[in-house]
């Protein structure tokens, strides 16, 4: 049996201009889904499922059961779950060779699903990295970055970034400009989330900011403004300067408020951030509602989102410097 598990994530800068060749810097968090896994003496799969939201849920699911799952979420939401743990066994059965292996999985998420944090790629690296060592295969951060890339190409029918995947895979701050991706330097990064308890229409938001962008040319230019702010923020994540970096959340979530990718909930967690002085606050991720980000060494962010309404939970989690890891074996 072995036990792994991988980070979530927020970005600190640059969602949506990141879709037009800008660069974006999304974050690890101290937040971990965990996957544990043991080979079978046959090939099916068995998944269980704990608390992959933050109410919490079990499923007990065989992939060749025809029994619906007996759960308190949304079944897409345990179809797409599952989906993901087929895609990361597929991809571990191929690094191993090892085309008819069953596997029992468990997995247990703390991280919310479907709310932008990356809580599916932290699934699909942790669950890559314990199945293949399970078969005895060790591989690199960077290959099962690559992996759960694929996997989630996989899932998601061809339309994935490869920037949930390895910030999850390698852990700490991330630079991403197209396909390029690099780990990069960073001070101790203190984040609050806020999370509103629902999740935005990526595909409709990323649509709305591309049909702005082509009728005005100042949404254009706002677009381009984000890839300025990530260009000074990576200054500013070397230099260490978290009040910097603050001033420069609170710029990136304006130029996303224009872009028409905010909401009231959003914006509400985001301005009890700024009363709390926080340094900075910002949305994270496709917007519309999910998560905001905030920098606040102090309790006070987490105590004011808190009494926030709109908000259903805040949390604190620091930058996690730590990728996917082996817990246990
Ligand atoms: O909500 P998330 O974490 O899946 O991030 C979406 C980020 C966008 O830039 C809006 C879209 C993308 O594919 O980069």
């Amino acid at each position: 049996m072995v036990v792994s598990s991988a980070p979530g994530k927020v970005y600190l800068f640059g969602e949506h201009a990141v879709v037009y060749g800008e660069p974006a810097v999304p974050c690890a968090i101290e937040r971990r889904a965990r996957v544990t896994v043991e080979k079978r003496d046959d090939d099916r799969l068995r998944v269980h499922a704990e608390d992959l939201s933050l109410d919490g849920f079990t499923v007990e699911y065989s992939s060749e059961s025809e029994e619906t799952p007996d759960v308190n979420v949304s079944e897409s939401l345990v179809a797409a779950g599952v989906g993901y743990i087929d895609a990361a066994v597929e991809q571990a059965r191929d690094a191993a060779d090892a085309p008819e292996v069953g596997f029992d999985i468990t997995v247990e998420s703390k991280i919310p699903l479907g709310a932008g944090l990356g809580s599916s790629a932290a699934v699909v690296c942790a669950g890559i990295d314990a199945a293949t060592r399970e078969l005895g295969v060790e591989l690199t951060s960077e290959e099962i970055a690559e992996r759960a890339y694929r996997a989630e190409l996989e899932v998601q029918d061809g339309e994935a970034s490869r920037a949930d995947t390895f910030c999850s895979a390698t852990g700490g701050a991330v630079r991403v400009e197209g396909d390029d991706c690099r780990s990069i330097d960073a001070p101790d990064l203190p984040f609050v989330i806020g999370f509103d308890g629902g999740a935005g229409d990526t595909g409709q938001l990323v649509a709305g900011v591309r049909a702005l962008r082509e009728e005005y040319d100042f949404a254009a230019d706002t677009v381009a403004s984000i890839g300025d702010i990530v260009r000074s923020g990576e200054e500013a994540l070397a230099d260490g300067d978290l009040e910097e970096l603050g001033r420069l959340m609170n710029f990136n979530h304006g130029l996303l408020e224009a872009l028409g990718v905010s909401s009231r909930s959003l914006d509400n967690m985001v301005w009890a951030a700024r009363d709390a002085d926080a340094l900075g606050a910002k949305l994270t991720g496709a917007g519309g509602g999910g998560c905001i980000v905030a920098l606040d060494e102090s309790d006070g962010t987490e105590t004011a989102l808190k009494f926030t309404p709109g908000c259903e939970a805040a949390f604190r989690a620091g930058l996690d410097t730590d990728g996917v890891r082996v817990e246990e074996v």
